[in-house]
């Protein structure tokens, strides 16, 4: 038995991995803003922008517990839209939530985690980290911040034991895609190019793989001794993490931009 921490886990691949990893017996805390009432699953509600709450709720667990093996931080939002029309404070917002409060959240876990004698961090970043999409650059970019970090963390906690992977699914199906905040304004020369490529990313979204997938990598990086720095989840996403390895990073890129960014219906102003 496992005392594992999961942030986000009201709703879509949170909620899968919180019900998979109790079904197994583990002791699992969800943290959301809005209460999970799921049986078994202590549901803890708190911001992950706001550290001090995950300060007090992380210890609690400990108090509870004695000890925390595992921290998922898989909490995250999207916005989608042109840069050019995206304001700063919808911007700031998806930083604060998927990257700061990666960050928060395994600031007031690691304390705790290396006086538990060790643990395993996992961090929830996506493809999209490695295959920048248009139209989600806010998006793409903080899930490849959340690599960057993760690859730091790995080494600056390895001497307490701590490993840490970064998790990167392709699309999955869940509550994101109606959660994702369109641009509030999308200006004439992007508007056609936006529209298709929000209507690929959904459709792709909502045929997505089923969040139990995670669930089921996740299950078996906890059973492991040791886990790798980056998890694909997704047979056909591993392939495209790979091309992007290999191909002239140019290529790759025009590549993604071909499936998402209709450079032909491009306006002349
Ligand atoms: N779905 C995909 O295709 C896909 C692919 C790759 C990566 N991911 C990543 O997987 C993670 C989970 O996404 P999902 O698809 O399961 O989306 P989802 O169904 O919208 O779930 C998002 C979860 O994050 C929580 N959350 C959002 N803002 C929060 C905040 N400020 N504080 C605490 N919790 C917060 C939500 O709970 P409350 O609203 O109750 O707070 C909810 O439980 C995200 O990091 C996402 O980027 C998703």
């Amino acid at each position: 038995m496992k005392v594992i921490v999961v942030t986000g886990a009201s709703s879509g691949i949170g909620l899968a991995i919180a019900q998979h990893l109790c079904k197994k017996g583990h002791h699992v805390y969800g943290i959301s803003r809005t209460k999970l009432h799921e049986k078994n699953v202590k549901s803890i509600v708190a911001d992950v922008t706001v550290f001090e709450q995950l300060k007090s709720a992380y210890q609690d667990i400990y108090d509870i517990e004695g000890r925390i093996d595992v921290l998922i931080n898989n909490a995250g939002m999207g916005i989608s839209g042109a840069i050019e029309d995206t304001s700063f404070e919808d911007a700031s917002y998806l930083m604060n939530v998927n990257f700061m409060g990666v960050f928060n959240s395994t600031k007031a876990m690691l304390p705790l985690m290396r006086k538990s004698g060790g643990g395993k961090i996992l961090n929830m970043s996506s493809v999209a980290s490695k295959l920048a999409i248009p139209f989600q650059a806010f998006y793409s970019a903080s899930k490849a911040a959340i690599n960057t970090f993760s690859e730091a963390l790995a080494n600056e906690v390895e001497p307490f034991g701590i490993q840490v992977t970064s998790i990167m699914p392709g699309d999955i199906k869940t509550g994101f895609t109606k959660n994702r905040k369109k641009n509030d304004v999308t200006s004439e020369a992007y508007l056609k190019r936006v529209e298709k490529s929000v209507a690929v990313m959904e459709n792709d979204e909502r045929n997505g793989m089923d969040p139990e997938l995670a669930a089921q990598v996740i299950d078996k990086l906890i059973q492991k001794k040791r886990i790798p720095l980056y998890k694909t989840v997704g047979f056909k996403y591993k392939i495209f993490v790979w091309l992007q390895k290999v191909l002239p990073s140019k290529l790759a890129n025009n590549i993604v931009g071909s499936i998402y960014a209709f450079k032909k219906d491009k306006k002349k102003k």
